[in-house]
């Protein structure tokens, strides 16, 4: 296969380089002054506007103390002896970021009793279950990291702490609340230590680039496709990160969006993924997103199929709006594209309260049609809501064919498997898959 070089800014980068920027760039989150932020939290913030800043705050203070508790299975899996350096610094690092979060919590907000545990305590109704998500697999994969040592284990490790959680998630919701701060002018011990945390960040993501790129470089394919299987196995909580219970309109009192946050997170994954030298054909099989549209249209469009109740928890009622249909179903097109089947291949989707629709592959396009076909090669039948938790691994297929909930009729090898236009089967889901084929699925 041809392989992409990683960028040159990533083959710049070097452990040394990285070391000794730790050691230069000290800073002491114990004496940050937070005089002016108390006034500023107390007085110039309206109830809004703090609620607002609370919860985003907060997803960030139990994000830096997961990935502290998290970190260690990587100094002692790091093949080369630089990277455990770094490493080692880079644990410091997290555990100073929570020091930071933790110190503003109490001493500004006036939440717990000063201790860090307390605090955490205090402020966990504000995660979102896309946060839980994300840290509950960050903190598996680190578990597994323990046993194996392996390069694969090593690359999907890093994928998910240092390409998704730090560059993907936190980063550039960093550079949102830095925006935001300047603009409004207040808190500023939170907005210096913000700017050192975000100094810091910049080095841990630079390491993740650089040590993936080394790996990839020695074997594209393997490591190519671990890559690929962490983003996509991410991919259903990593959505819902930063999306609220109350609505996407959650940050508006500070002058924030959704949408600009979800844009600046595709553009970052996109940009991350580049760096390590992923091929385009590479980059495409790990989002099921169309990557030729605007970075703005891609966080939107992921916005509405959250909204829809199409991704995340699966706890908002399914929209059945034919605008959200129709983008759900611009998803499987571009799902299918990326996994094409033969010539003359019709796949047909029965959706019972939403009507039938089917793709057929021809001449080397994939056609989309809203009715039936009279002869498709697969079809599925099921209700809307059914399909979506199935896609969502909510849903047992095997179960619902069993409860009469689900038909389906034709080659099923279409559906899992090797040769599944979906794909093929990512390691999250390789467990359910292995059951859908015992049924004869
Ligand atoms: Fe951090
Ligand atoms: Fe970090």
């Amino acid at each position: 296969m041809s392989t992409a070089a990683a960028s040159q800014a990533t083959q710049n980068i070097s452990y040394s380089d990285l070391y000794a920027r730790w050691e230069r760039g000290h800073w002491l989150a114990t004496e940050i002054d937070f005089t002016q932020d108390r006034i500023d939290w107390q007085e110039k913030l309206t109830p809004e506007e703090r609620k607002a800043a609370l919860w985003f705050f907060a997803l960030f203070f139990h994000g830096e103390d997961e990935v502290a508790d998290d970190l260690s299975p990587y100094v002692e899996a790091a093949p080369l002896e630089e990277q455990t350096y770094f490493l080692t610094t880079q644990q410091v690092d997290e555990s100073r970021h929570s020091v930071f979060f933790n110190r503003f919590m109490h001493e500004v907000v006036g939440l717990g009793d000063g201790s860090a545990g307390s605090g955490l305590d205090a402020t966990k109704g504000y995660l979102t279950w896309g946060h839980k998500e994300t840290f509950r697999n960050l903190a598996n994969v680190a578990q597994q990291l323990r046993t194996d040592k392996s390069k694969y284990k090593f690359a999907e490790a890093i994928t998910n702490y240092h390409i998704v959680v730090e560059g993907t998630l936190a980063q550039p919701g960093q550079h949102m609340i830095e925006a935001w701060l300047e603009r409004a002018d207040v808190l500023p011990g939170f907005l210096d230590g913000l700017r050192n945390i975000a100094i810091d960040e910049q080095r841990h993501i630079a390491f993740g680039m650089k040590t993936l790129a080394d790996l990839y470089q020695e074997d594209p394919e393997g490591i190519g496709d671990v890559i690929i299987d962490a983003i996509r196995d991410a991919g259903s909580y990593l959505t819902a990160f930063a999306f609220p219970e109350e609505g996407k309109e959650m940050l508006a009192p500070l002058g924030l969006n959704l949408e600009e946050l979800y844009a600046d997170s595709m553009r970052a994954l996109t940009s991350r993924m580049r760096g390590v030298g992923l091929t385009e054909a590479q980059r495409r099989r790990a989002l099921t997103i169309n990557p030729d549209i605007s970075f703005e249209e891609q966080g939107r469009m992921v916005l509405q199929m959250l909204e829809a109740g199409y991704l995340g928890e699966g706890r908002l009622p399914k929209s059945t709006r034919p605008e959200d249909v129709t983008l759900l179903f611009e998803m499987m097109r571009n799902l299918i594209a990326g996994n094409p089947p033969k010539d003359g291949t019709v796949v047909q989707f029965d959706l019972t309260d939403v009507g039938p629709r089917y793709f057929l592959q021809s001449g080397g396009a994939l056609e989309y049609h809203q009715t039936r076909h009279p002869a498709p090669t697969v079809s599925i039948k099921t209700t809307l809501a059914d399909f979506i938790d199935i896609v969502g691994e909510r849903a047992n297929p095997v179960k619902l064919i069993l409860q009469r909930r689900l038909w389906v009729a034709g080659d099923r090898s279409l559906l899992t498997g090797k040769h599944s236009v979906f794909g093929p089967p990512t390691k999250a889901s390789a467990r359910k898959v292995g059951l859908l084929e015992r049924f004869g699925f």
